[in-house]
C-alpha cells in the first residue's frame, strides 16, 4: 500500500473535516501518500483529486461541513459510472480508499470493493445514526447537542404562550435523533418511524400534561414518522392547545464538532488507515461499546439499525 485516497458522500456531518485529518496525517505519518477526492463519487468521475500533505488538515478539526465537499451522484450507480471511475483511480496509481458517508456512500463503497482492485474501508458518517455494527456515526453527537439546544429556546417560548410546540427532526427512516434528543428535553411525546403512531394517545398525553400544570409542551417527530404539520392540526383539535411547528431542518447538519465527535473521527480515520496498511478491505470501522472495531462491510449494510425500545419506553416514562 503506496497511496490512498479520502472523499466524503452524501449528506454532510460535523466531524468529517476531524476524520479527513486524522487519515491524512496517520497516512503521512505511516509513509503513504494520500490524495483527497472532491464532492464524492462525482468528484472521483471528474477526476477531481489532489494530494494532501500534512500541512493541507491544519485548522480543519473544528469546522463543520466538509473541505473535500460532498455530493449525491446518480452516475456513480450505474455499471459504466464506476468502470470509468475505476479507470481514474487505477490511473492515478490508488489503491487503497477511505470513504467517509452514510449507508448509501458506504452502498457504492461496497461495490468499489466488490469490483475493483482497490482495498475499501469506510467510515460511517451521517447524523442519521442509522448504520448497523457501530454504536454511533460522526456527526450524531453534534446534532443532538444542536437539536437540543435548540428545543430548549422553543420550550422557553412555549412557556411564556403556553403552547405546544411540534419539532421535526432529521433522520430519513430512523427515529434516533427524534428519541435522543426527546428524551433529553423531557418532550412530552416523541414520533418515531419505528413505531406506529397513535394520535390518541399522543392528545392524551398533553391533556394530561396540562392538568398537571404544565404550560408548555413538545412533540418530538422524526421527519421519515408523519408530517409535523398533521400532528399539530390533530393535537390543537383535541386538545384545545395552540401549536406551532418548527422544522429544524439543515440546521441540525451545521456547527462545529462536539469533542466527542471529533475524538470519534480521530479514532476512526487513523484506524481506517491502518486497516489499510494491513491490508483489510470490505469493512467499516465501527465504534461498540467504548472499542473501534472493524465490521463487515456488507453485513452492516444488510442490517437494519434497530431503536432501543428500552429508551423509547424511558422517554415516555419520564415525560
Ligand atoms: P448518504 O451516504 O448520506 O446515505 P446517499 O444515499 O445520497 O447519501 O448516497 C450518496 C451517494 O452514494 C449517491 O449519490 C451515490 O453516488 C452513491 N450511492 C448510493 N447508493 C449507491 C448504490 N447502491 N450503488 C452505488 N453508489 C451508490
Ligand atoms: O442523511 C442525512 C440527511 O440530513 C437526512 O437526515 C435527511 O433526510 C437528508 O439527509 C436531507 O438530504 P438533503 O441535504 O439532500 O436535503
Amino acid at each position: 500500500m503506496k497511496r490512498i485516497a479520502v472523499m466524503t458522500s452524501g449528506g454532510d456531518a460535523p466531524g468529517m473535516n476531524a476524520a479527513i485529518r486524522a487519515v491524512v496525517r496517520y497516512g503521512v505519518t505511516k509513509d503513504l501518500e494520500v490524495y483527497g477526492i472532491m464532492r464524492g463519487y462525482a468528484g472521483m468521475l471528474e477526476d477531481d483529486i489532489k494530494q494532501l500533505n500534512f500541512a493541507d488538515v491544519g485548522g480543519i478539526m473544528e469546522r463543520g461541513g466538509t473541505i473535500l465537499k460532498t455530493a449525491r451522484c446518480q452516475e456513480f450507480k450505474v455499471d459504466r459510472g464506476r468502470q470509468e471511475a475505476y479507470r481514474i483511480l487505477k490511473k492515478h496509481e490508488i489503491d487503497g480508499l477511505v470513504v467517509i458517508g452514510g449507508d448509501g456512500s458506504l452502498n457504492g463503497a461496497a461495490l468499489v470493493a466488490a469490483e475493483s482492485d482497490l482495498k475499501v474501508v469506510g467510515l460511517p458518517g451521517s447524523i442519521d445514526n442509522d448504520i448497523s455494527g457501530t454504536d454511533m456515526c460522526i456527526g450524531v453527537d453534534t446534532c443532538l447537542n444542536t437539536v437540543v439546544e435548540n428545543i430548549q429556546k422553543l420550550k422557553d417560548t412555549a412557556s411564556s404562550h403556553e403552547r405546544a410546540f411540534i419539532v421535526e427532526t432529521m433522520g430519513r427512516n430512523c427515529g434516533y435523533i427524534a428519541l435522543i434528543s426527546g428524551l433529553t428535553t423531557g418532550a412530552e411525546a416523541i414520533v418515531v418511524p419505528e413505531v406506529k403512531v397513535d394520535y390518541q394517545i399522543l392528545a392524551d398525553k398533553l391533556l394530561a400534561g396540562k392538568k398537571r400544570g404544565k404550560v408548555n409542551s413538545i412533540v418530538v417527530v422524526a421527519e421519515g414518522a408523519a408530517s409535523a404539520y398533521t400532528v399539530a392540526r390533530y393535537l390543537e383539535n383535541k386538545t384545545g392547545y395552540e401549536t406551532r411547528v418548527t422544522i429544524l431542518g439543515h440546521i441540525q447538519r451545521g456547527g462545529s464538532p462536539t469533542v466527542s465527535d471529533r475524538l470519534l473521527a480521530s479514532r476512526m480515520g487513523s484506524a481506517a488507515v491502518e486497516a489499510l496498511i494491513n491490508g483489510e478491505s470490505n469493512i467499516m470501522i465501527g465504534i461498540q461499546g467504548n472499542s473501534i472495531v472493524p465490521v463487515d462491510l456488507n453485513k452492516a449494510l444488510q442490517t437494519r439499525k434497530e431503536l432501543d425500545m428500552t429508551l423509547y419506553d424511558l422517554a415516555n416514562t419520564l415525560s
